[in-house]
């Protein structure tokens, strides 16, 4: 029986190597990111070496190859939120989860998205935790938040 990304991938099977943005975009919305499986399916019905796949999804930015974690952190890099030293809230969300954006802890609980205007500019540098947003940020303000996400989950 098909399932959502069989559905997705047959409305896409006229696409070609260098325009397959939309297909891997629809999957990554369904999905939350890019799975191997997804990757190795789209690649047997349209006829591409999945290496080929990957070289086009990692190309952008918006590809993620993990599964968001529960807490998903997205930090506005968009210009307002960059004059406002936004580069200075990832580093130390970074360092704090010890993982890089696009990438998830090994425990689930924590992913981090880089991502442009956040619609909240007068209130940069702003992030995001899945829904709630925390604004006027300061790096230092960073590990409060993370502690106050683990406290919540126990
Ligand atoms: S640039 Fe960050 S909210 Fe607009």
């Amino acid at each position: 029986m098909p399932d959502k990304l069989d559905e997705i991938i047959n409305r896409h099977l006229h696409l070609q190597r260098d325009n397959l943005l939309p297909l891997l975009q629809e999957v990554q919305q369904a999905l939350g990111y890019l799975s191997e499986e997804s990757i190795n399916r789209i690649g047997a019905a349209l006829n591409l070496n999945t290496s080929k796949i990957y070289g086009v999804a990692t190309f952008y930015d918006q590809f993620r190859f993990e599964p968001k974690g529960r807490f998903h952190i997205q930090i506005c890099h968009g210009t307002a939120c960059h004059i406002e030293k936004s580069a200075r809230i990832i580093a130390e969300t970074e360092r704090i989860l010890k993982i890089r954006q696009g990438q998830t802890t090994r425990d689930g609980m924590f992913s981090i998205e880089v991502v442009n205007c956040m619609g909240a500019c007068a209130l940069s540098p702003v992030i995001a935790i899945n829904d709630k947003y925390y604004s006027g940020l300061q790096p230092r303000d960073i590990k409060g938040i993370i502690d106050q996400c683990k406290t919540n989950e126990v």
